[in-house]
């Protein structure tokens, strides 16, 4: 098994933000709005957010990958029922994994349980010798430099769209803004008070990164009656509604919690497929049309992103 470790990110972020100095250009050279699905806090839905949005935005017409950048922990390719081909990775270019809708997937494909890496970082000799090893030994790669060549190599060809999820952390927004030039920022939290506080962590790290916060995803906001379709609730709420008024930025979603939606992601089916008449397929088709709006925008009044006017109840 191979961890990819993470080196101390410095201080502060590089001046040239989000425009990145180490900015690899040839994976994302035909990518038109590369998106960070960032969180402050483990698990609060920034994977499953990933693939039905970009699932949304698929239907919706648009060309659209997935980078799943939670190195150590990937899940995308398994929420889309995908397994990553077994393959050394030596220098030469990576081919994103077709997936449905027309996604094009990268991951680094790091498989627990001993399995062959399907991508190895290590060049040449040594790829070959850790695959000869079957994924056995333990190996530590820089982390930055693994998402960087992932990053760089994946040839992604022509998206409207790329979704890159991270993995949880403030850091990770700050890493990865130095590695790749970023259209914007989604901020997934949930209704509590320590993800709250920590969304407006989240939300001053993109700003001294100057990635524009394209808005924040409330998630688990409630539960979803399969039944009557009412919504009660569950979790203790923050008050992110006064966070995002503060901050000048937008909520461009409230998802309930929809039991089938974690089912969904486990089988590796899209929820938003599955079940195309539930009130939470509804609220992801609504998140891409603001998206998609937010980002229309962006590309033509940059750094003017604030509160949209219509963003979500
Ligand atoms: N609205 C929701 N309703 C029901 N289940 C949900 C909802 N959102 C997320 N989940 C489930 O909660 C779990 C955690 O979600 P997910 O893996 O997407 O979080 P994450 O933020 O990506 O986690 P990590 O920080 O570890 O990367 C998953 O099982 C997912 O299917
Ligand atoms: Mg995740």
């Amino acid at each position: 098994m191979r961890i990819f470790r993470e080196r101390r990110a410095d201080a502060e972020c590089d001046s040239r933000g989000a425009r990145g100095t180490a900015a690899p250009g040839a994976g994302l050279s035909g990518v038109r709005a590369a998106v960070a699905i960032a969180s402050a806090k483990g698990g609060v839905g920034k994977s499953a957010v990933t693939v039905n949005l970009a699932a949304a935005l698929a239907l919706a017409g648009q060309k659209v990958g997935i980078l799943d950048a939670d190195l150590n922990s990937p899940n995308v390719l398994a929420m889309l029922g995908l397994q990553a081909p077994r393959r050394v990775f030596a220098g030469e270019a990576i081919e994103p994994i077709a997936g449905p809708l027309g996604l094009r997937i990268a991951a680094s494909g790091l498989l627990p349980g001993g399995e062959p890496p399907p991508i190895s970082f290590l060049d040449g000799d040594a790829a070959h010798e850790a695959v000869s090893r079957n994924g056995s030994a333990l190996a530590e790669l820089d982390y930055d430099d693994a998402l960087r060549r992932l990053l760089g190599l994946t040839n992604f060809g022509a998206l409207d769209v790329l979704l890159i999820d991270l993995a949880p952390g403030l850091e990770q927004l700050f890493r990865l803004a130095r590695i790749a030039p970023l259209a914007g920022a989604i901020i997934v939290t949930q209704p509590s008070d320590f993800a709250v506080r920590a969304t407006r962590g989240a939300i001053e790290i993109a700003r001294l990164c100057s990635v524009p916060v394209l808005g924040l995803v409330e998630n688990m906001v409630g539960f979803s009656c399969e039944g009557c379709h009412s919504v009660r609730p569950l979790l203790p709420h923050g008050d992110l509604a006064a966070v995002a008024a503060a901050d000048g930025v937008a909520t461009l979603a409230r998802l309930p919690f929809d039991s089938r939606l974690a089912e969904s992601c486990d089988r590796g089916v899209i929820f938003i497929r599955a079940y195309p008449e539930s009130p939470l397929a509804k609220n992801f088709h609504e998140l891409a049309r603001l998206v998609a709006l937010r980002l229309k925008a962006a590309a033509a009044e940059p750094h003017q992103l604030s509160s949209a006017p219509e963003e979500a109840g």
